[in-house]
């Protein structure tokens, strides 16, 4: 008899695709289906896919092709395209490409096994709506398996904010908040089955604002709040932030919960408020540097990171000129910057756009700034004492990798340490891309 049904998974994009990804794998597993990192001996290929940047979208394309001599070997194979693009895209993504089967949006995920019977029997099925149905909950009662040490776990999605450059308001949706005890329910699960850090991801996740246990609205920081009463969990991290949405109890609690993490990114995209405005991003720079002020008041020693757009139409030498401005007051420990896209459908790609060269050069001027502060910030842990959340072992015989506090991947030569442990290290010396520390004790 033949084994189970694979299932190849490609995740492109944000933390929150990661996430969806393992619900996908999940609601399939619940359909039959086993995992594999192999496409070549897959049943079913799943591109879960990004659309926030023009070569995000043509990736799949590119990817898509790929597919095609297996497929043509194989016409059991089924191809489906899930996340971001199957949302913008839709239909047009089977008229592209032949391959695919099943086009699956963000928001209609727990019907993929409905959906697979679909193209099983010949069909080709596609839903990219935003059902009013809360998928969260649809999703079959989850395989009970073990997992690392670190999970993310979405708690919000959505978008209300409209910058003027961002699909992400037309592919997730308007902002939705998920119940508190449901978030509760699921830290509490990932807790058992080995979880000892949790990542919660929205799109705006400090615009979070549950229904609480008590019947009340929670904010992010109360439903931290709660989390950090579950046993075993010892790390709590959240991501991605809007300065308009970062509350007072929020940075409050930055100072006061020693399981939240001193790592916040929050993006600025610009410091030229001509820029800001004009990306509709509804704050101007010297209220974002006064916020992280007010954030680095709380908690002292938190590291900064942030995302950064050049060449943003009609972005003139002064305006990105006061971009490095900012950088340079603020100080980054990690920084994502980007070229400006433009992206159809949003209001931005409708204006004048500058040309290619000038986008490259500036990035290139920014990146340098950001490389020499995320290096001085690593550099800057010499001889601190931090925690490292061990995950796995290293390259190396005796050696553990996991993250610190502040995110570094820390390397750590000591063979009593497992995954999951939480050791009292200190930091010997600082690489290229990471720390290596020695362990004074392990924490637990
Ligand atoms: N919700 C998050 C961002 C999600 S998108 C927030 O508000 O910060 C991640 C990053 O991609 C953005 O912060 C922005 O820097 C970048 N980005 C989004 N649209 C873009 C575009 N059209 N061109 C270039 N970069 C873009
Ligand atoms: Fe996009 Fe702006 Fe919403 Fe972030 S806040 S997801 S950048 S529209
Ligand atoms: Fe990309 Fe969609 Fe995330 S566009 S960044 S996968 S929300």
């Amino acid at each position: 008899m033949a084994g189970p049904k694979k299932l190849y998974i490609k995740t492109y994009g944000c933390q929150m695709n990661v996430y969806d990804s393992e619900r996908m794998a999940e609601v399939m597993g619940g359909a039959g289906y086993v995992a594999t990192s192999r496409p070549e001996d897959a049943d079913m290929i799943l591109l879960n896919t990004c659309h926030i940047r023009e070569k995000a979208a043509e990736k799949v394309y590119s990817e898509l092709g790929r597919f095609r001599p297996l497929k043509e070997a194989r016409p059991d194979l089924k191809v489906g395209v899930a996340g971001c693009v199957a949302r913008a895209e839709g239909e047009e993504i089977m008229r592209r490409a032949g391959v695919v089967d099943l086009v699956v949006g963000p928001q209609s995920y727990h019907r993929l096994p409905e959906m697979e019977a679909l193209v099983r029997a010949g069909k080709r099925a596609l839903d990219t709506e935003f059902p009013a149905r809360d998928k969260f909950e649809a999703l079959a009662a989850r395989p009970k398996a073990r997992r690392g040490p670190t999970a993310f776990l979405t708690v919000q999605e959505g978008c209300d904010k409209f910058c003027a450059f961002c699909v992400v308001p037309y592919t997730r949706g308007a902002e939705v908040s998920r119940p508190g005890a449901r978030v509760l329910a699921e830290a509490r699960d990932l807790v058992e089955r080995g979880v000892r850090e949790i990542t919660l991801l929205g799109q705006n996740v400090n615009a979070y604002h549950g229904a609480g246990e008590d019947g009340g609205d929670w904010s992010l920081a109360r439903l931290i709040g709660a989390l950090s009463e579950i046993d075993g969990l010892r790390r709590i991290r959240y991501t991605t932030s809007h300065p308009r949405d970062m509350q007072d109890d929020l940075i409050a609690a930055h100072g006061a919960c020693d399981k939240l993490m001193p790592y916040l990114h929050l993006p600025v995209q610009s410091g030229s408020d001509r820029i800001l405005k004009r990306m509709n991003r509804g704050h101007d720079a010297e209220s974002y540097i006064r916020l992280v002020e007010r954030i680095r008041a709380a908690r002292p020693d938190i590291l900064m990171s942030g995302d950064f757009i050049v060449g943003f139409p009609g972005e003139t030498e002064a305006d990105f000129q006061a971009t490095l401005d900012l950088v340079g007051e603020v100080g980054y420990g990690y920084a994502y910057s980007f070229k400006y896209s433009p992206r159809p459908g949003t209001p931005a790609a409708e204006r004048d756009q500058l040309g290619e060269e000038i986008k490259s050069e500036r990035l290139q001027r920014l990146q340098a700034l950001l490389t020499r502060q995320q290096r001085a910030a690593q550099d800057a842990m010499i001889g601190r004492e931090v925690g490292v959340l061990v995950e796995k072992p290293g390259r190396f015989a005796g050696q553990m990798v996991g993250k610190s506090d502040h995110l570094h991947a820390v390397h750590v030569k000591d063979a009593s340490l497992r995954p999951g442990d939480l050791a009292r290290v200190e930091i010997v010396e600082s690489g290229a891309n990471s720390l290596a520390g020695r362990t004074i004790a392990p924490l637990s």
